[in-house]
């Protein structure tokens, strides 16, 4: 059998370069999307890039070693070609092209999941990226099981593929699902069998159990894990086995405080690492009372101290608990839609909206 793999899934501003480097460093990642860049008709700069994914710098690394990709979203093929060249000129070790996102905005301008409806221009945009890029570097599509309906799975994927996609990430929802209902991971699994490039199963991965159900479904060996890993920072050790039990809360309570320890140093606005904060208890709390207990007493707090505080004050609590961690427990999979408006950041007003 060949080995299980597990990557970050792009969570444009929540999984920001900060958040790729604590979550690679904990290990059990193999690979992690940075959220997406847009493409339109003018260049951003490169200083833009670079900031966007500074592992650019690094091999396309984090500093944990764990390869990165850059994703694209936007409609007009050459456009794409172009910003993907460049961003390999810049150091990328591999390119994702994003046809899932949902948001209004963007599919009115005919980008990310609008061209789930057009098999041939993911085909055109998959084909023109994968010319102008050399061999070596992997060109991945992002998709959805179709914008209304999954019907044309298999179709939007072999597009994908006949464009010369290296492999495909499948979320198991169409666009009118948003986040709705549960993935349809059976459906991927369909899809897969069409296909000759691997493809990789998303959507609703929290668990062990869940990533067992999963394979079981789709057949598939690789998943992309978004909320998850958000929700509990340790999941990648728990999937692939470096931890048997999630962590105690606690446990978890100063990994997150030592994170916005480590944001300040680095000069962040202790604004901007308060909201920032506030989201993750927010997403946390969907799977830990006591995140949702710290949240509730410290969501007017002004002061990034007063939660990094608090944070720490439940940090301490570890010396009392008993085994410090806790089972790995099946997810809740039907509450997706909640987690989903928790990160959107409906609280804190931080987390930007979900593609
Ligand atoms: C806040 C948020 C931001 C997201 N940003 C992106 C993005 O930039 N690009 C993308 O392809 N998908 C994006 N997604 C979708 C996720 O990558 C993933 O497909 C989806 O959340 C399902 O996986 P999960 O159940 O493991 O979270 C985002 C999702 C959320 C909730």
């Amino acid at each position: 059998m060949p080995p299980t793999v597990f990557g970050l899934a792009p969570l444009q501003g929540i999984a920001d370069p900060f958040m790729r480097t604590h979550l690679s460093a904990l290990g059990g990642m193999s690979w992690c999307v940075a959220g997406f860049v847009r493409v339109t008709a003018s260049d951003l700069p490169d200083s833009y890039l670079l900031r966007f994914c500074p592992e650019l710098r690094t091999g396309s690394l984090t500093r944990a070693g764990v390869p990165v990709q850059v994703q694209l979203l936007g409609s007009d093929a050459e456009r794409m070609a172009h910003t993907a060249a460049r961003l390999v000129g810049l150091g990328a070790g591999g390119v994702d092209l994003n046809f899932g996102c949902p948001v209004r905005r963007v599919n009115g301008h005919g980008g990310g999941a609008a061209l789930l409806r057009n098999a041939g221009a993911i085909e055109r945009i998959v084909a023109a990226v994968r010319r102008a890029l050399p061999s070596r570097i992997q060109v991945s599509a992002k998709l959805r099981l179709g914008w209304d309906s999954p019907d044309a799975a298999v179709d939007i994927a072999r597009a994908a593929e006949s464009g010369g996609a290296s492999c495909v990430a499948l979320h198991g929802r169409t666009r009118t699902q948003g986040y709705d209902g549960v993935a349809d991971w059976a459906r991927i699994g369909m899809v897969r069998q069409h296909l000759r490039i691997p493809v990789i199963a998303n959507g609703d991965l929290r668990t062990p159990e869940d990533v067992e159900a999963c394979r079981r479904a789709s057949g598939c060996d690789r998943f992309l894990v978004g909320r998850g890993a958000i929700e509990r920072p340790e999941t990648f050790r728990v999937l692939a086995g470096l931890e048997a039990c999630f962590w105690s809360w606690p446990r978890r309570a100063a990994f997150v405080a030592g994170c916005a320890e480590e944001r300040l140093a680095d000069g962040q606005p202790p604004e901007k690492v308060a909201g920032l904060l506030k989201g993750w208890l927010v997403a946390m709390g969907r799977v830990e009372p006591a995140a949702r207990e710290l949240f509730r007493a410290h969501r007017r707090a002004e002061s990034v101290d007063e939660l990094v505080g608090a944070l720490r004050t439940d940090a301490a609590l570890v010396a009392t608990h008993a085994s410090g961690s806790t089972p790995a427990t099946p997810g809740v999979r039907t509450a997706t839609a909640t987690t989903t408006a928790s990160m959107s950041g409906k609280e804190s007003g931080r987390w930007n909206s979900p593609s």
